[in-house]
């Protein structure tokens, strides 16, 4: 379903190309889901990325649901993005004019949404124990509230694929406690891959494929 196969990415810079991932493959069946570990700068965000459809690779292929996104035109590979992969932002990414429910609708009026999104909307807010703040803006609320919106906004398409960089990395213990289990019993419910970026040992053992990043190669860190 999700495959990643022989990804090396480089960047240019000004010392020459500076290679992040080298030959990097991950495999993907439905239902699954995958921690990544490693140091910082070691790449795990660029790869979210490229497994996004956000950052092309250098070389190698990913295949999500038979295609290869980067195949596709931009306006294709967009409207791709919006219905088969859901994204969790280390920073949550919330509109800050609207309101809670607005933003969670905000993946349905790309491309015309389907059926009755805001009610599908309201019943994930209740799912993340948002029910009393739908009319709340981003700012309005604490940190935790605003990862469990990211959380419902990237649910709401349905997406075959969700990505979460670090979403847990800027909440205190009990919110990313939360955060985690709401994740988990999402993830379970809805029967999507999932693939977690997180420095959290903790939240990585609550998934059980688990790999580490480093010098560029990704490595099993235990199943
Ligand atoms: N656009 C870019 N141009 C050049 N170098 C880049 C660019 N984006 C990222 N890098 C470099 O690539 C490396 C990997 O970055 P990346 O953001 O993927 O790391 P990370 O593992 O997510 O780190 P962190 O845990 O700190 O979030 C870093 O050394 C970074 O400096
Ligand atoms: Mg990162």
């Amino acid at each position: 379903m999700l495959e990643i196969s022989q990804i090396t990415k480089q960047y240019p810079t000004a010392r020459g190309p500076l290679t992040v991932l080298a030959s990097v493959s991950l495999k993907l069946e439905r239902g699954e889901s995958a921690a990544i570990m490693g140091p910082s700068g070691a790449g795990k965000s660029t790869l979210l990325y490229i497994a996004g459809g956000l950052e092309p690779p250098t070389s190698g292929t990913v295949t999500l649901d038979g295609a290869n996104p980067y195949q596709l035109a931009e306006r294709e590979l967009a409207s791709f993005r919006n219905r088969k992969i859901g994204f969790i932002f280390q920073d949550h990414c919330l509109l800050p004019q609207c309101s809670v429910l607005e933003n969670v609708l905000i993946p349905t009026l790309v491309d015309g949404g389907s059926g009755d999104d805001a009610g599908r909307a309201r019943e994930l807010l209740e799912q993340v124990g948002l029910g009393t703040r739908m009319d709340h803006r981003p700012s309005e609320l604490s940190g935790g509230e605003k990862q469990r919106v990211a959380l419902a906004r990237a649910l709401i398409r349905r997406p075959l694929l969700l990505l979460c960089d670090e979403p847990t990395g800027n909440l205190d213990e009990a919110s990313a406690g939360m955060v985690a289990d709401l994740l988990v019993e999402l993830h379970a419910r809805q029967q999507t891959m999932l693939i977690v970026v997180t420095h959290s040992a903790e939240l990585a053992a609550r998934f059980p494929l688990r790999y580490e990043l480093r010098h560029a190669n990704l490595q099993s860190a235990g199943a």
